[in-house]
């Protein structure tokens, strides 16, 4: 099937690593303009340096999803740069800590710092960009959660607490969207090759010292790029028919 996603003004968050710099690159090879968001502003540039090779019409913004007001103010912004405004969002920023530590020894701090970014970082994207695609009463929204809180346990309380949270988030949106002409999905990827990833398994050898499991995990990933080419379709207008949680490899 040729996609074709020149009509797709894209906003992707955490594109500076891993699923979200690879769903950038591969949506911009289908045509889509693409604004892409992070932290990282080395990522960023590395990423600008693909997306200018292959010819795309892409922006970059450095955004912390943790702060409502910036997020809302540069969202903003980009919904003006883009000619017809953000028809979808996928939004991949996160963070993992707190792998294999029981709860009694989990700081507070880590609890904090990972709900607050992945669950209410989350809700600081979507209600930004929610507000825009009402109004035109199209959009598609991605959200990120995991088999960690949804599907299974995981390998950290704050970690699958904030991702059962995104899963529950969205469950919560999807028909009030829908019924604002907006189609809303959270994706749950198993384990895929990232800083991300990586950091959780080294963090996990350090707890346990369990080298076996290490290595076996570490040869299992796979590649962000296989992900990449479902998100591809997902804001596709193929995937129109295309409802509920994306389960991927
Ligand atoms: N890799 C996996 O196996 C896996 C499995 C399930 C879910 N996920 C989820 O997929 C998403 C993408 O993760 P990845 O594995 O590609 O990892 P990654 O580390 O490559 O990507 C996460 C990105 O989010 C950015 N980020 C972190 N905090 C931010 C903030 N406050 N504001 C803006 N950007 C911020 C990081 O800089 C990074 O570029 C995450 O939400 C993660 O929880 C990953």
């Amino acid at each position: 099937m040729k996609l074709d996603l020149s009509n797709k003004n894209i906003l992707i968050t955490g594109a500076a690593t891993g699923m979200g710099r690879a769903s950038a690159i591969e949506t911009a090879k289908h045509g889509a303009n693409v604004a892409i968001v992070d932290i990282n502003s080395e990522g960023l540039d590395e990423v600008s340096k693909e997306l200018t090779k292959l010819n795309a019409n892409y922006k970059t913004y450095l955004i912390d999803v943790t702060s409502i007001d910036e997020t809302e103010k540069k969202i903003g912004e980009i919904e003006k740069w883009f000619d017809g405004g953000i028809n979808c969002l996928v939004h991949f920023a996160g963070a993992l800590e707190g792998s294999v530590v029981d709860i009694d020894e989990l700081s507070p701090e880590t609890w904090h710092r990972i709900i607050n970014i992945n669950l209410n970082g989350t809700y600081n994207v979507t209600r930004s960009v929610a507000k825009f695609m009402k109004k035109r009463k199209s959009g598609v929204i991605l959200l990120t959660s995991s088999g960690a809180g949804v599907l299974g346990p995981g390998s950290s309380a704050p970690y699958s607490s904030s991702k059962g949270g995104t899963h529950g988030l969205t469950l919560h949106l999807q028909e009030y969207l829908s019924e604002n002409g907006v189609r809303i999905h959270d994706i749950l990827p198993g384990s895929i090759k990232s800083p991300l990833k990586e950091g959780q398994l080294s963090e996990a050898l350090k707890n346990t010292g369990d080298v076996k499991v290490f290595d076996k995990n570490t040869k299992e990933l796979g590649d962000p790029d296989g992900v990449a080419k479902i998100v591809a379709f997902i804001v596709s207008d193929n995937a129109d028919y295309l409802r509920g949680s994306i389960v991927t490899r």
